[in-house]
């Protein structure tokens, strides 16, 4: 190899993505990214094989789908493509938070794959989640850790509105409701999920990492903890 050339990074992007908000963070962490043409970015969605229905239609339902991701509740998924266990010099990890705990998916990738996908590997898990994010930062990182993991850095993106409207809002979008135009809502809940700003956030966060992984910097060092991701109050 000559000294011009340089060897491509390689990043795999894996996410669950149940009512889009984290598939929207996705998009933009890869458009991001996408500005590093030293890195190979490839980005697989984790699918169920029991099909996951949004909105879960009724205030019963929704209920009962809290109770079961208290107690984490596993959703099986489809095998992964063989080419997610190869080499990469970065993994992403992305899902909502459910009832405090990562979501059904991921928990199934992480029983059966874990060790294969992630031992000896670099781990950056992202969430998105309407606004308690602690309990699920700390598991995650603890189970990726378990499964042989480094996890240098994590980000997180909350929904912005202000409680308790925010939890108000998201229990009504999940049972079917429309609270962003419910006359006793709307004012104090303009939208479901995360705004523009923190998507526009997200693809800076993608192309910082990029950044990090193609230039060698430590991810460690890398800022993701701002106050558009990270909606306090
Ligand atoms: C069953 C269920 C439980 C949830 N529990 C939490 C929770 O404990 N804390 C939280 O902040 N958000 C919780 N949420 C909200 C989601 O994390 C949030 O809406 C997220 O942005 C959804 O991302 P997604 O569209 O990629 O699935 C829950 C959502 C569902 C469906």
């Amino acid at each position: 190899m000559t000294g011009s050339e340089t060897q491509l990074k390689r990043i795999l992007v894996l996410y669950y993505s149940f009512s889009s908000q984290t598939k929207n963070l996705v998009q933009s962490i890869l458009d991001g990214m996408a500005e590093y043409q030293q890195a190979e970015v490839i980005c697989e969605r984790i699918n169920p094989s029991i099909p996951q229905q949004f909105p879960i239609g009724t205030i019963p339902k929704t209920v009962h789908k809290m109770i079961v991701t208290l107690f984490r509740q596993r959703i099986p998924i489809h095998p992964l493509p063989e080419y997610c266990f190869e080499p990469y010099d970065l993994l992403i990890l992305a899902g909502p938070t459910w009832s405090y705990n990562p979501c059904g998916p991921v928990l199934s990738l992480l029983d059966r794959d874990g060790q294969r996908l992630f031992n000896d590997k670099t781990v950056i898990p992202v969430i998105s989640c309407r606004g308690f994010w602690r309990m699920h930062w700390w598991g995650i990182k603890s189970l990726l850790k378990k499964a042989g993991a480094r996890v240098p850095n994590g980000i997180i993106f909350t929904h912005t509105s202000k409680e308790p409207w925010r939890t108000i809002g998201v229990f009504l979008k999940l049972a079917g409701e429309t609270p962003e135009r419910m006359s006793w809502m709307k004012d104090h809940y303009p939208k479901y999920g995360h705004t523009r700003q923190q998507i526009d956030e997200a693809r800076k966060f993608g192309e910082m990492i990029a950044r990090a992984v193609t230039q060698g910097e430590e991810l460690e060092r890398l800022e993701f903890n701002t106050k558009l991701a990270i909606y306090e109050k």
